[in-house]
């Protein structure tokens, strides 16, 4: 399908958009499950992008406050590279044509979200940052010649050559209804989260951190997959997946309040809304399991400017017939976001040669046990330039064959079994969420295994096994409570901070 030479992007959100637009004019091939722009997590972004463009902000004070809601595990070398990338960020994606929410004197408009010690976040049209960005970037990728965009092209696993460099990918062309290898020179894994894996998520489905199985079974090391974060303001209309509502609206003075209207936040931390997100979701689980309910208010705050100022949340609302301007808006946490990945270096590359990897699939360090709000945008494109400028003048010709994709060959090439997915969802949200203890692990272990023996084992479901067992180990191993990892039977904080570290060819290689 390709030679080896050539370099690979697997996903279309911003990570990989931004990446090969940035690796002009060295050619590279995008290739995509779905048509470009309609999947993927990017297009539902709403906080925005952070960075440090107020009159009275610094890097500095982003990157402290990016250390500082990490809870020990932020790699400072990492977060002052994604600080210090902030206002270039936003500068380029003004000249892809990105038109983020000015005020009358054309100056951009900037917000506050939890845990900012500043108003930073970019914004546009309200809440659709993500769409916004990915408009820009989708229309510039097809306007440029040195990218070539595949869709429609599922891929399953990742080749690997006998010196255990990758190779390429195996894929399925879903138009052509036929398996096929992906020769590639170098590989960049852009493949997004993983918040499909659990039963209530603010992610598209299909989010079932596939790419991180394709790298843990290319033998990359991963890093801390424990610490998934629940967003806490999830729209509670019983539907899958469940609306945002951003975090902004806490920004602009919504307050959380219980079924009596009551807020409740002051109970549980002096900054009460604007507290670490970990800590406002585990805040609002506790508030709906004693039966006192969450709301968010935004009827005084916000009131009428709701529907033009966030026009997605209000549509969401509107579809459940809620009207925030009048009424409350039910709430829940919500799996959200993956902070722990596929370990890479300072320009995403990973511990495999060949891989690289950009996005919410990497752990290049800067999220640690807590992402601070509206950080991944900002990571993407940060690192995503990154790694083109390593790609750009390599030159990666590589001879011999691309390698082969072990056992994934044998399974059937359909969409994975959605009984299987679902109780495999089920089981994560019940026992790997918010709240973990060794006895919750062990039965989602249990579950993990049993389908291990599925007799309709397919691709996809193989893929979301092997994650959804790293993160339940990870989650295992890490016996304290730290950020988004709370540990019921390890309720208290080591003194040391340290990485889970997972490297597990010889787990899954027969598996
Ligand atoms: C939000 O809009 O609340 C989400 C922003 C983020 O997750 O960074």
């Amino acid at each position: 399908m390709s030679d080896r030479n050539d370099i690979l992007i697997i996903g279309a959100g911003v990570a990989g958009l931004y990446t090969a637009l940035k690796l002009a004019p060295r050619p590279v091939t995008i290739i995509t499950a779905r048509p470009v722009g309609k999947g993927g997590a990017t297009p539902w972004a709403q906080g925005g992008l952070a960075a440090a463009i107020g009159p009275n902000d610094t890097p500095n004070l982003h990157f402290s406050d990016t250390m500082q809601a990490g809870a020990g595990l932020v790699d400072p070398e990492a977060a002052s590279v994604l600080a210090d990338g902030g206002p270039a960020a936003v500068e380029d994606l003004l000249q892809f044509g990105v038109a983020f929410d000015v005020d009358e004197n054309d100056n951009i408009k900037l917000g506050r979200e939890a845990a900012h010690c500043r108003d930073r976040i970019v914004h546009a049209t309200g809440d659709q940052a993500g769409a916004a960005i990915m408009d820009a970037l989708v229309a510039a990728a097809r306007a440029s010649s040195h990218i070539t965009i595949l869709e429609q092209i599922v891929v399953e696993d990742l080749l690997v050559d006998d010196n255990g460099v990758v190779g390429g990918a195996l894929v399925y062309d879903v138009d052509a209804g036929e398996r096929a290898a992906f020769d590639a020179g170098q590989t960049v894994m852009a493949t997004g989260g993983l918040g499909g894996l659990y039963a209530v998520t603010t992610n598209p489905t299909p989010a079932q951190g596939h790419g991180l199985a394709f790298a843990a079974r290319a033998g990359a090391i991963i890093r801390d997959p424990e610490f998934v974060q629940f967003h806490p303001t999830a729209l509670d209309i019983k539907v899958d997946p469940a609306p945002l509502a951003t975090e902004a609206l806490r920004g602009d003075g919504a307050k959380l309040v219980n079924k009596d209207g009551r807020p409740f936040m002051a109970d549980y931390h002096s900054a009460e809304e604007l507290a670490p997100r970990d800590i406002v979701a585990r805040a609002v689980e506790t508030e709906i399991q004693s039966g006192r309910g969450a709301f968010l208010d935004a009827r005084s705050s916000i009131g009428k400017a709701f529907p033009t100022a966030y026009p997605t949340v209000f549509a969401s609302c509107k579809s459940a017939g809620i009207d925030p301007r009048t009424d409350l808006m039910p709430i829940a946490p919500a799996a959200h976001y993956h902070m722990g990945g596929v370990l890479t270096d300072l320009n995403g590359k990973t511990s495999v040669d060949g891989l690289w990897a950009v996005g919410e699939v990497a752990s290049t360090g800067v999220h640690g046990a807590n992402r601070l709000a509206s950080n991944s945008l900002l990571e993407a494109i940060v690192f995503g330039a990154r790694i083109a400028d390593q790609l750009r003048e390599k030159d990666i010709t590589v001879s011999g064959d691309a390698g082969a994709p072990g056992d994934r060959m044998d399974l059937p090439s359909k969409p994975a079994d959605k009984d299987a997915i679902m109780q495999l969802r089920n089981a994560m949200s019940a026992g790997c969420a918010l709240v973990r203890s060794a006895e919750s692990l062990t039965k989602v272990l249990d579950v993990i295994h049993s389908l291990n023996g599925h007799e309709a084992m397919t691709s996809g479901l193989k893929s979301a096994l092997v994650t959804t067992e790293l993160i339940a180990q990870g989650a295992l191993m890490r016996e304290e409570s730290r950020g988004g990892h709370f540990r019921s039977d390890y309720p208290d904080t080591e003194d040391e901070a340290f990485h889970t570290e997972i490297c597990t060819t010889d787990a899954y290689e027969n598996g």
